[in-house]
């Protein structure tokens, strides 16, 4: 697999070609990508409302790498390899509070700070040391509402790359927002292939969603695109549920923050192997007490979800379809510029790790 030859991410919009489908079928591309675009930028790990309390955490994974964020007993946020050093099993599962990081298998115990504490009953090791035994660090920051992770060695600064979607969620009172609730769905199809279909600047919409067609004003849809996110946005057709417009945020590789009237949900696309991936649904709503804000709040949901099978079912069918002797590669509408800015991030993060 030749990258150079793959995609030529330097032509303007109207003369490129999309990926070709072995970067949505082939096992070794998948292996590629895991190391090189889940091992470099940052990615959702965790909410700021999960992680307040000393000793509270959170673990995750980044691709496939077990990580764990942990609030220390001074208040500070760390991540860590969440693996441990003795045989390799993941230490902390789930989310909550702790004292300590306790393996699960052995009783290997790492402190909130990371450090070996005690590895019992080892008897005597040459050249053991202690303090070279914790768990690995890796980069974390908490943005908004969200804490992000970051496994490269020379992470770049998030505040400064988001900070024009920050004025904008901001000036959109996404501060107003209470998280609600989580769900997840499971998709046929290779991450790339949700990633895509976020991205295509609305031009699904009309065709796939006609409840959300109903709810947009379509001849408002924009796209706007910065250095590693990208923007959609689109005023409301006089909707209560979208009151005020939408915005559609997209942060390379892997995640999404919709915000429109008192709603917020995330979306966190993850890669499940290379034909399958999870996304794992955030939401947060302005009100979430009372009789009033349950009715908007279940009406909302089943609005979102209707959506989310619509979209389940594009991107499994998507998946079939690339595994026809017929297709290689297809070509960018002009609203695309979203998801050729995704392909073009891609391509970068692949030959910089190569
Ligand atoms: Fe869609």
């Amino acid at each position: 697999m030749d990258l150079r030859s793959d995609f030529d991410p330097t032509l303007p919009i109207e003369a490129a070609r999309t990926p070709p489908t072995s970067w949505y079928l082939r096992p070794e591309f998948h292996e590629r990508e895991l190391a090189s675009v889940f091992g470099s930028r940052w990615h959702f790990a965790a909410r700021v409302e999960q992680l307040t309390a000393p000793g509270a955490f959170v673990a995750t994974e980044v691709g496939d790498q077990p990580i764990v964020v942990v609030r220390g007993e001074e208040g500070e946020l760390r991540a860590f390899h969440n693996v441990c050093r003795h045989h390799a099993a993941c230490v902390m599962q789930g989310a909550g509070t702790a004292d300590a990081l306790v393996c699960p298998y052995h009783g290997w115990t790492y402190g909130l700070d990371g450090a070996l504490r005690t590895a019992p009953a080892m008897g005597r090791i040459d050249g053991f040391d202690r303090d070279a035994m914790g768990l690995p660090s890796a980069a974390v920051a908490a943005w908004g509402p969200f804490v992000f992770v970051s496994l490269a060695e020379q992470p770049g600064d998030l505040h400064a790359e988001l900070a024009p979607l920050n004025s904008l969620l901001e000036a959109s009172g996404w501060g107003d927002l209470q998280y609600y609730g989580s769900g997840i769905y499971e998709l046929e199809c290779n991450w790339k292939v949700y990633v895509d279909n976020y991205l295509d600047g609305g031009y699904h919409i009309a065709h796939a969603h006609k409840s959300l067609d109903a709810e947009l004003d379509m001849a408002d849809y924009r796209t706007e695109c910065h250095d590693t996110w990208c923007v959609q946005l689109c005023a409301d057709s006089g909707s209560d549920r979208l009151e005020g417009g939408a915005i559609y945020a997209w942060l390379h590789p892997n995640f999404m923050i919709n915000r429109y009237g008192p709603i917020m949900d995330t979306n966190l696309v993850v890669p499940r192997g290379h034909d399958r991936c999870e996304v794992r649904y955030d939401y947060w709503f302005r009100e979430v007490e009372g009789a009033d804000a349950e009715v908007f709040i279940r009406e909302s949901l089943a609005q979102t979800d209707r959506i989310q099978q619509e979209d389940i079912a594009l991107c499994a069918n998507v998946q079939r379809g690339m595994r026809s002797v017929s297709y290689d590669r297809g070509v960018y509408a002009k609203s695309e510029t979203g998801m050729y800015q995704f392909h073009r991030l891609l391509a970068g993060d692949l030959l910089t790790a190569e």
